[in-house]
């Protein structure tokens, strides 16, 4: 396994090489991002996995200073994936100018995550499109914890006709179902414990959507109430189509459960597919 830190040296070493997967992450790699690693290897010829703690998508009082940061542990896992180049850049690298072409995206991007962090999308789809341009992969995978993100990546690739297949992995969870996350080490023990409310939340409103309950406006706001009253701070909870992550009309039967809170000074997100019987 190869460490790149340049793009002109990415570049000579991924010439001639077809078949590449790419996986976008920011490092302080956990379980999930290796299973998307296991994704783009079953899928990929070559394994490109790129770690990068993007400036652009986070807001001036987000945790950009402070998000952990662990190449070497990250490259030790990676070699032991079998991936074959990690590109690494630095900030210089990829923005020697301050960045002023970006993705313009829909208003989704501006719900949900985006109604809390302006500009995350943006930022994020901004540097995947030159993630994309730079190693030329043929798979990109993404995790589905990042369900916005996974949305928002497939509608740029479809229509900037980027010739890049989107794939999904699983989200991978600790035994009491907290999805994993690289900000899940900032919890301390008690904001740990109460964690995995987050993820019991999500699937009792999975149990209340398949037993027939349709007011999906109040089953959120229950949510809500619940995660509040144990200390909760919720930036939202909200049942949406996942063909397009609008508010359901009556008979969509596709759904997906998505969240955002804050435990602490942390915070988590989640998310829940549901299938209905029609
Ligand atoms: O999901 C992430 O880790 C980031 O948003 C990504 C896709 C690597 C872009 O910086």
């Amino acid at each position: 396994m190869r460490v790149i830190y340049t793009i002109a040296e990415l570049r000579e070493s991924l010439r001639g090489i077809t078949g590449i997967a790419l996986v976008p992450t920011m490092g302080n790699l956990h379980q999930g991002h290796l299973d998307l690693v296991q994704i783009a290897r079953q899928q990929g010829q070559f394994v490109v996995v790129s770690i990068f703690v993007n400036p652009l998508q986070f807001g001036v009082n987000e945790d950009y200073s402070t998000y952990p940061r662990a190449l070497e542990q990250d490259c030790k896992m990676l070699e032991q994936c079998g991936v074959d180049v990690v590109f690494a850049p630095n900030e210089c690298e990829l923005y020697p100018q301050p960045q002023q072409v970006a993705v313009e995206l829909p208003p989704i991007a501006n719900e949900l995550c985006g109604a809390s962090r302006p500009g995350h999308f943006r930022g994020a789809a901004t540097v995947v499109l030159k993630l994309f341009n730079i190693v030329q992969p043929h798979i990109a995978v993404f995790g589905k914890k990042d369900y916005q993100q996974l949305y928002l990546m497939r509608l740029m690739t479809a229509q900037l006709n980027l010739p890049v297949e989107i794939n999904g992995g699983d989200t991978v969870r600790a035994s009491d179902g907290l999805a994993l996350s690289s900000r899940n080490q900032y919890l301390n023990v008690a904001e740990r414990t109460e964690a995995t409310f987050l993820y019991q939340t999500l699937v009792g409103i999975r149990l209340a959507i398949i037993d027939g309950a349709t007011d999906y406006l109040t089953l959120e706001q229950q949510a809500i109430d619940v995660l509040t009253a144990r200390g909760w701070q919720v930036d939202y909870v909200a049942i949406r189509a996942q063909a397009n992550l609008a508010e359901p009309i009556a008979c969509e039967c596709k759904l997906v459960i998505l969240a955002a809170a804050w435990q602490g000074k942390t915070r988590l997100i989640d998310n829940l597919e549901v299938f209905k019987d029609r």
